[in-house]
């Protein structure tokens, strides 16, 4: 049975002190937060990622605020153990600090106990975001709302690359985020940004020396049909959901179904 202490920032902050690895999933519905949270999962994270894998767009950047809110209401609606982090769309925070903040409160109404968003480019809409209330989560290395800049590429592979990053994380903890996601950069230098900073960091794509990893629970689960090469598939609930409907359509086509509450 999974214990239903709630997860907080006091926790979080706890377990890097004692060593103990955070686990993180992405939820952008109900049921799925539930399963996640039930499972006993440390963080939910309502992703922009559900752009791609429960919205269907090639990346992250067609997300709108709406889109963003409909998903956390829904997961919060679930959640009572999991810390519940929810992203900032692009748009949503470049433009104007003050909009930010706006779009940060938006989250929070909606049910996110913290929000993200990616890069170093935004410390004063991060401050704001802090000073209003709500901890902020950042995110380095592949930012997916760069890729048009980036592509999808390992970030900070030459050692200019690396200390840059390393600064970025340097500022990030300084300007009050109370963890960072890093994507996509070598286990080495996560390793090396993970022992620096006294903010946990939860990794994906970046090795196992981050002080916990988060993943796309679709890619994971085996749902999505294109995850990134980086992911573990532990399930092919794609396989699973497959057999049961075909199962179901035979049962119809064949007119062996029977309503069982008739
Ligand atoms: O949107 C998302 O799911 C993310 C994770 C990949 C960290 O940002």
């Amino acid at each position: 049975m999974v214990k239903t202490e709630k997860i907080d920032l006091v926790k979080i902050a706890g377990f890097k002190k004692a060593q103990r690895k955070i686990s993180a999933l992405t939820a952008y519905d109900y049921s799925i937060a539930r399963l996640l949270d039930e499972s006993g999962i440390d963080l939910i994270l309502v992703g922009d990622s559900g752009g791609n894998v429960a919205l269907g767009h090639r990346n992250t950047l067609p997300v709108s605020m709406d889109e963003m809110t409909i998903f956390t209401r829904a997961a919060a609606r679930a959640v009572k153990r999991a810390f519940l982090i929810a992203d900032l769309p692009f748009g949503a925070y470049q433009v104007d600090p003050k909009e930010a903040v706006r779009n940060a409160i938006a989250l929070a109404k909606a049910g996110a106990e913290a929000v993200k968003l990616e890069g170093v480019g935004y410390l004063g809409p991060i401050r704001a975001i802090i000073k209003a209330g709500i901890p902020v989560m950042g995110h380095l290395g592949f930012t997916p709302q760069s890729v048009n800049e980036l592509g999808y590429h390992l970030q900070g592979k030459d050692p200019k690359a690396a200390a840059r990053l390393m600064n970025d994380a340097k500022k990030l903890e300084q300007a009050g985020c109370f963890a960072i996601v890093l994507e996509m950069m070598p286990p080495e230098l996560a390793k090396r940004i993970s022992r620096t900073l006294k903010i946990p960091t939860i990794g994906i794509g970046a090795g196992p020396f981050c002080d916990g990893q988060v993943l796309v629970t679709y890619d994971m689960l085996g749902l999505y049909p294109d995850p990134p090469k980086f992911v573990n598939r532990y399930a092919d609930v794609a396989a699973v959901i497959k057999k049961a409907v075909k199962k179901y359509i035979s049962e119809i086509g064949n007119k062996t179904y029977i309503n069982l509450s008739c």
